[in-house]
């Protein structure tokens, strides 16, 4: 089934199993905004967790906070949002669709990714076993043309985006005969600029009220809190602030699902460095995030990094982690080295120092900055996507299942009794009773034990507990994996230990921080 195929297929199950709803959509929704079900908010908030200890409970050194939305507007203008926080658009005359400039020109190179991993695929099967990729792609005639033209176009764009060149940009689109994805035309207008904030009134009309912003990153809130926390904390650098919050944006070219929205969460981290030592934090940061995505088990070659080219003006490195999403390899969270752009802006606009002293060196200076930001909404894609598997199953039908990671399923586990009497619903409400104050327990007696667990896969429970006339008599009960679908039968008073062991966030935890020992 085309990849295509499947996104809509996942979408639609997102919606039928409670995990994402289309924003008011009783009065035909509103444009790329999503409401969490009763599913996708737990998974949400798994998520959450997950990164909030990653950051916070495994290192000393890095504390959280949580500050407001509405922030003074003065904070926009210092860090460069309400002059540079831009998109640049391009309509279709005859469409009279918008889109992003640069997004059309980042599909368009996308074309030549996807012409060369066709290649080396049909290579593949036609020499099989004695296929060595490697060698392929150095000398293959048609890959070689296809990365040198994209080598260019991703040259020729990073150079018109560092230049702010609109007009160049646009050359871009019509130079590569670049056209419409809805009426295939290329009667373009010029790029312009437009400011992707949303902004609002604070106070009544009576009193003068102020313009004010709806927060398009929650980064700014930790830059102007830092002295606080490092105060407050009595933190010494090198310290993280981490943060989970809501972040708007106007986005324009609002598409695949809740990929690109205009209300997301994002979980930020900004790290306060000496200044010189950033680069290796940032290293350092690089790998630690990855080992974080890839602890999830979806497959190392389900990520790469891509570094920028394109530098923001305030940052000395930047990478993102990509992963291949159904729709290609996108951006999940950017890595960023900010230098001391953003605490000097605050200094120079607020004219409130923004130094830290440090003891060991005896001198006071503005940190710089290693950033972590990666947006709840694209995680919980990211997981979702991997997770959803339609297989044939051996009584020849097929089953849609969701291989979410046990510590991140939103129901660790379902009691079932096997028929609706002699006793079995009871003894199964014991259980329940037992495991409910630790693990997320569904209790279901409704329909055959087949239809059940067809349920419990499509909502992503990796065990379901089945209680037999064999329970009543032995106080034991079978656990089925809902990845192999084996059973085995179990002592009902070891499933506490059994289900920690299985569905316990310490797995995922564990993982990450093999890589950080050292500090
Ligand atoms: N403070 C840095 C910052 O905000 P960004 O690359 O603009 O950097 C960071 O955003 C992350 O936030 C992205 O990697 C993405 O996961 C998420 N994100 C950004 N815009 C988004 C949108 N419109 N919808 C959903 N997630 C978004």
């Amino acid at each position: 089934m085309a990849q295509e195929d499947i996104f809509k297929k996942l979408v639609a199950h997102c919606k039928e199993y409670g995990y994402v709803f289309p924003s008011s959509e009783v009065y035909d929704g509103l444009g790329a905004v999503y409401d969490y079900g009763q599913y996708g908010v737990e998974l949400k908030n798994n998520i959450k967790r997950y990164w909030w200890d990653s950051m916070v409970l495994l290192h000393e050194n890095v504390v959280g906070l949580d500050s407001a939305i509405f922030m003074h507007p003065t904070i926009w203008k210092a860090s460069g949002h309400v002059d540079a926080f831009n998109d640049p658009l391009i309509d279709n005359k005859d469409s009279k669709k918008r889109y992003r400039a640069d997004v059309l020109i980042e599909e368009h190179i996308a074309k030549y990714e996807e012409k060369v991993e066709k290649e080396v695929e049909k290579a593949r099967k036609r020499f099989g076993d004695r296929f060595d990729e490697a060698l392929f792609r150095q000398t293959n005639p048609q890959v070689t043309v296809h990365v040198e033209k994209k080598d260019a176009l991703v040259a020729r764009l990073a150079k018109a985006l560092n230049d702010n060149d609109l007009v160049e940009l646009r050359q871009i689109i019509v130079d590569n005969q670049i056209v419409c994805p809805v009426c295939g035309t290329c009667n373009w207008t010029e790029v312009r600029q437009f400011n992707l904030m949303f902004a609002t009134e604070m106070g009544s009309t009576a009193e003068g009220a102020s313009k004010i912003y709806l927060r398009p990153e929650t980064a700014q809130g930790i830059f102007v809190n830092f002295l606080n926390v490092q105060k407050s904390g009595r933190m010494k650098i090198p310290f993280g602030i981490a943060q989970i919050g809501k972040a708007f944006r106007n986005e324009i070219v609002a598409r695949q699902f809740i990929f690109r929205m205009r209300e997301f969460e994002q979980m930020e981290m900004q790290f306060f460095v000496r200044p010189g030592s950033e680069l290796e934090w940032f290293r350092r940061w690089r790998e630690i995030r990855m080992t974080w995505h890839q602890a999830l088990g979806f497959g190392a070659a389900s990520y790469r990094f891509h570094d920028h080219e394109k530098l923001a003006h305030y940052a000395n490195a930047a990478t993102d982690i990509e992963y291949r999403f159904p729709f290609g390899f996108k951006e999940v969270e950017g890595i960023h080295s900010r230098t001391d752009f953003d605490l000097t802006r605050h200094q120079e606009f607020s004219g409130k120092r923004m130094q830290y002293f440090d003891p060991e060196l005896n001198e006071s200076y503005v940190p710089y900055v290693v950033e972590t930001s990666i947006g709840v909404d694209r995680m919980f894609l990211q997981v979702i996507s991997a997770a959803y598997r339609e297989e044939a199953t051996d009584t020849g039908d097929t089953r849609v299942v969701l291989k979410l990671p046990p510590a991140l399923a939103p129901i660790k586990l379902a009691v079932l009794p096997l028929v609706k009497k002699d006793g079995l619903p009871e003894k199964a409400g014991e259980i329940v009773q037992r495991l409910r104050l630790d693990f997320r327990c569904q209790y279901d007696e409704k329909d055959s034990i087949g239809k059940r667990y067809r349920r419990q896969d499509a909502i992503g429970t990796p065990f379901c507990i089945t209680v037999d006339h064999l329970s009543l008599e032995e106080n034991t009960v079978t656990i089925r994996d809902r990845d192999t679908m084996s059973q085995e039968r179990v002592a009902i008073d070891r499933l506490p230990v059994i289900l920690k062991e299985k569905t316990d966030l310490k797995n995922l935890l564990e993982q990450v921080a093999v890589g950080f020992r050292h500090w």
